[in-house]
């Protein structure tokens, strides 16, 4: 892990959300790497994936992290899979999504519901999910999908010591009611001895118990919200 990064967290208190800037996450790597080209297209419009932001602070999380094994909770359609096996230098990329289903959770689509109820939000997510599979990894090539592991299972109900022997950068984006996003965090720490955790959704005005746990979570941890993205962080093991 990047000093940098390590000495910057430490300067802050040991609770609380701290709201930083994307510039001091960029001011923290090595200048050999400031120009540094990345592989990424414009992020999707359809509701559910990453803003350009977001993918800048995962890259510069990674980077800054050097994980071996990085873990995402919520393949969804394998936009962040894609942009982690194509910029990151990990070695195995695991994700993991639900299994294929032949039931429907949403019959008609209420587009006003989609925008303001989180668990209704997720079911519609579910559904995609289970309608298009991942289909963004379909532009991977052979060499960089042999890095890839896709895991279908219900992350409440996976053994992540069984599954995983270490995880270095996991990013938490499976469901979003309280009690999934406190399952993944405390099945992730079983498996990450140092390394970053990285929330999406947090501030986010539909998922809001992103926000309730990390902010339940801030009174004994230290939580950095990157400003402009949709991301959360905390270190672990350092
Ligand atoms: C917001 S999307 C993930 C977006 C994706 N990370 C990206 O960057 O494009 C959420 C995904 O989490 C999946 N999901 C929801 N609950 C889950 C659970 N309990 N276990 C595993 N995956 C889950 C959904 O099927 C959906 O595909």
């Amino acid at each position: 892990m990047n000093s940098n990064l390590k000495q910057f967290v430490n300067g802050f208190a040991s609770q609380g959300v701290r709201e930083i800037k994307l510039k001091d996450l960029l001011n923290l790597r090595k200048p050999e790497q400031a120009t540094r080209e990345i592989r990424t297209t414009f992020p999707p419009v359809t509701i559910g994936s990453v803003t350009l932001v977001d993918q800048i602070v995962l890259l510069c999380l990674d980077e800054l992290v050097a994980p071996s094994y990085i873990l995402e909770i919520g393949t969804f359609q394998g936009f962040t899979t894609r942009l982690l096996a194509r910029n990151s230098a990990a070695h195995l990329i695991y994700s993991v999504d639900l299994p294929p289903t032949d039931t429907k959770l949403i019959d008609t689509l209420d587009a006003v519901r989609i925008l303001r109820d989180g668990s209704y939000n997720d079911d519609h997510l579910r559904d995609i999910q289970n309608r298009s599979g991942e289909v963004y990894l379909k532009d991977l090539t052979v060499d960089e999908m042999k890095r890839v592991r896709l895991i279908k299972a219900d992350s409440t109900s996976l053994d992540f010591t069984a599954e995983f022997a270490s995880i270095e950068f996991a990013f938490i984006d499976g469901g979003h009611g309280y009690d999934i996003v406190r399952s993944d965090t405390e099945n992730v720490l079983r498996v990450m001895k140092h390394g970053v955790i990285v929330w999406h959704d947090f501030s986010s005005g539909i998922h809001s118990d992103v926000t309730r746990y990390l902010s339940d979570r801030a009174i004994e941890n230290r939580i950095f919200h990157v400003q402009g993205s949709l991301c959360a962080f905390q270190l672990v093991g350092c």
